[in-house]
């Protein structure tokens, strides 16, 4: 039975947009102006159509005002008041709208006020769900504006994009047939109800900190998230929730977007001064103009929104299912134990080397070896270091005399897939790429070529390096049937030009999706980890290219943590990659015991990222035991829901998965430190059968579903600090 439905009535002129468990009501003034009359539970028609009878209280100045005097004008008359601080579902940039506006031109002839008119709707039905598309267009101007909206059957979370379109034609007179300057097009804004309060949440970060929670009042005004950056971000993401300031983990109604984007993009959280509040989520930044010309059309990416009133936990797993059954691709499978050599070997790679690892790690139960950076390049180019070779993605002789093949086949012998690292968009100066192609990088006229970490980025936005950036990887590809790929981008754009700059952030991107999606259609064996500097691009745009992303390049478990937890408001642990790596931990000196570094990784999909060759033998052989347990538990790890038991800010926490049809469920808790004289208090279950019993069997004990729910489990943890455990139930027939 389909769950997603619209339904229209055409006498108000409104849409009731309803997902399983919310509605989403638009109504189109007789102003031709679009408003969402409601966002939260789900309404029937009637319910919907009773909002219209309501005293329209947001169009109106105060009611504290005395009734029309002398000296008190008529509320229609109110000096400086218009409604026009209402956030509009659709809104543009026009006469009394002092707001952000989400849709902003300037036409040829300098005019600047939208004057949108409704031109009617299209209810489409899709075979997962069914989309409705608001037709505007402008009074005079040859500009017509598609607002559409996406709902699926059985999820949550409404797609929202915008298709402006062009209607002029080149060689139409009185303006027609010139070109129109996009200066903003949100995806989406999404007004608020409103609520007593307004407390935004988001992720704050920096390179080896990335996606660190942070909750706020929301101030008035407008705060604005962005990248100006080129990729998505470490010190932001692009997503927000806001709640009434009372929402917790599981109670409360907290209403978030996202915007499937991975160039610089921008989300305004609105909070008006008549106290009410909007989120509106687009590409690009201030102050990016784009032309568009006559037949032209600019289809926005897509702003996912979901409402929830079951706290910030039901809204991470609506995303997380969102994104697991219909961004990501492969959406069925289990993300194998990877290895990566980067703190093992750094750029001192060779054969030999990475096979003693893979050997290692196979014995430990690995199932994908990757190479990381220092395996191409040749001479002086050679990539030694960070200084040279990208750009030369031949394996460096010296290290491969025989080319990659002996790694690759001994790899495989021992029965792991192989995995390369990759760092497609780059070139270093130092490298015959760049020798031949100087012209290829991001640079303007008369300005330096600023390098970071010793690079340049190379200017994807132009046809001839895409085609040569598809063929270059393809040729790896295909050459050794290579599974994996970890795809790094290492440093924000400067200098971004030639030419019309502006396009250029926009091309950027829309050139790297169209790489992706042809080298993947090319080998459709080939999975693809996102990596920026660690999660410096995270997102749901790449998330629709790529198999999992490289949370952070801090491997500190403690950090871990808090970067993880951040991570897993919007994004499901199937594709967060976290690995154990070794103690001291090489960017922070921690040690950690191997079971909680496990336990941490656990959280994610699982990898060793460890100079193996170090570790001792005991080790080895724990963690042999604790990659077999996460195999265990990894199908409710990836494909379960993520329920945070004790948030990652204390001393303990603690997160569960559960399988989605409640037949078992896995508890990681962490205590870094113990608290002095402090008692460990119980985890209160979630998603059990209170009925049925759940049987832990590495403990050979049976617990209550009843008991699990309401006393809660006591994990067995050590005396000492950072002290963890991994608890599996698995339900009784
Ligand atoms: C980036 C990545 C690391 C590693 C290095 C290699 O920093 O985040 O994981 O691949 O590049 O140079």
């Amino acid at each position: 039975m389909p769950t997603a439905a619209i339904h229209h009535d055409p006498e108000r002129r409104l849409w009731l947009l309803s997902t399983a468990a919310s509605s989403y009501v638009l109504h189109v003034d007789d102003r031709d102006r679009l408003h969402c009359r409601h966002w939260g539970v789900r309404l029937t028609p009637e319910q919907a159509a009773s909002l219209l009878d309501r005293p329209a209280t947001d169009d109106r100045p105060p009611t504290d005002v005395r009734p029309a005097t002398d000296l008190c004008p008529p509320a229609d008359a109110w000096p400086f008041e218009d409604g026009s601080e209402l956030p509009l579902d659709l809104a543009p940039a026009a006469a009394f709208r002092f707001g952000h506006a989400q849709l902003a031109v300037r036409f040829a002839d300098g005019t600047r006020e939208l004057e949108l008119r409704h031109r009617g709707h299209e209810i489409r039905q899709r075979p997962d769900g069914v989309e409705l598309v608001l037709a505007f267009a402008d009074r005079h101007y040859p500009l017509a504006v598609d607002a559409h909206y996406r709902l699926r059957d059985d999820s949550a979370v409404i797609d929202r994009h915008l298709v402006l379109r062009h209607t002029g034609e080149a060689g139409d007179t009185g303006g027609a047939g010139e070109a129109v300057t996009v200066v903003r097009a949100d995806s989406a804004t999404w007004p608020l109800p409103p609520l007593a309060d307004y407390r935004l949440t988001q992720v704050r970060g920096r390179w080896a900190a990335e996606t660190r929670l942070h909750r706020t009042a929301l101030p008035f005004g407008e705060t604005v998230l962005t990248s100006r950056r080129g990729h998505t971000g470490h010190d932001a993401n692009p997503w927000a929730m806001v709640d009434d300031g009372t929402a917790n983990e599981e109670h409360g109604e907290v209403f978030g977007c996202a915007l499937a984007w991975s160039g610089s993009w921008t989300l305004t959280v609105e909070r008006t001064t008549a106290d009410r509040a909007a989120l509106s989520a687009g590409f690009g930044h201030a102050p990016l103009t784009w032309q568009l010309g006559p037949g032209e059309r600019l289809t926005t990416p897509v702003s996912s929104g979901a409402w929830t009133d079951g706290g910030f936990g039901a809204a991470a797993r609506q995303f997380h299912d969102h994104l697991l059954r219909f961004v990501l691709p492969h959406p069925e499978e289990l993300r194998p134990v990877l290895y990566n050599s980067w703190e093992a070997t750094g750029f001192e790679v060779s054969v030999a080397g990475q096979l003693e690892l893979a050997k290692r790690a196979a014995d430990l139960g690995v199932e994908l070896f990757v190479m990381d950076d220092g395996w191409f390049g040749t001479g002086r180019s050679a990539r030694t270091g960070d200084h040279a070779g990208l750009g030369d993605w031949d394996p460096n002789p010296d290290r491969f005399p025989d080319g990659l093949a002996p790694l690759v086949d001994g790899v495989r012998a021992l029965g792991l897939q192989f995995g390369l690292w990759v760092e497609p968009e780059m070139v270093s100066p130092e490298s015959e790429l760049y020798r031949a192609h100087p012209d290829w990088v991001l640079h303007q006229p008369h300005r330096v070529r600023s390098e970071h970490r010793n690079q340049l980025v190379l200017n994807v936005a132009r046809e001839d390096v895409a085609e040569w950036m598809l063929d270059r990887l393809d040729q790896l590809v295909s050459e050794h049937g290579i599974d994996f790929l970890k795809w790094d981008m290492n440093r924000p754009f400067t200098e971004v030009g030639p030419g019309d700059g502006d396009l250029l952030w926009r091309d950027y991107v829309t050139n790297l999706y169209g790489v992706l999606d042809r080298l993947r259609a090319r080998h459709p064996q080939l999975r693809i980890e996102s990596c920026s500097g660690g999660g410096g691009r995270v997102d749901p745009g790449i998330l629709a290219r790529v198999d999992q992303v490289w949370t952070s390049d801090n491997t500190d478990a403690r950090h871990r943590l808090a970067i993880q937890d951040g991570y897993a408001q919007l994004y499901p642990a199937r594709a967060m990659a976290a690995w154990v790596t070794d103690s001291p931990n090489p960017l922070t000196g921690r040690r950690v015991p191997l079971d909680f570094r496990f336990h941490v990784a656990m959280a994610g999909v699982l990898g060793i990222g460890g100079d193996l060759a170090e570790w001792s033998a005991d080790d080895l052989s724990r963690a042999r035991a604790l990659v077999a347990a996460y195999k265990q538990v990894r199908p409710l790890v990836q494909h379960g829901s993520r329920h945070r038991l004790r948030p990652a800010g204390d001393d303990f926490s603690a997160v569960q998965f559960l399988a989605p049809d409640g037949s078992a469920t896995a508890v990681l808790a962490y205590r870094t430190s113990r608290g002095f004289a402090a008692a460990e208090r119980p985890l209160a279950l979630r998603g059990l059968d209170p009925a049925a019993r759940y049987r832990d069997l590495a403990a050979d004990r049976v617990h209550h579903g009843a008991v699990l729910l309401s006393q809660g489990l006591v994990p067995v943890l050590g005396p000492d600090d950072y002290a963890s455990a991994l608890v599996h139930l698995v339900r009784e027939p």
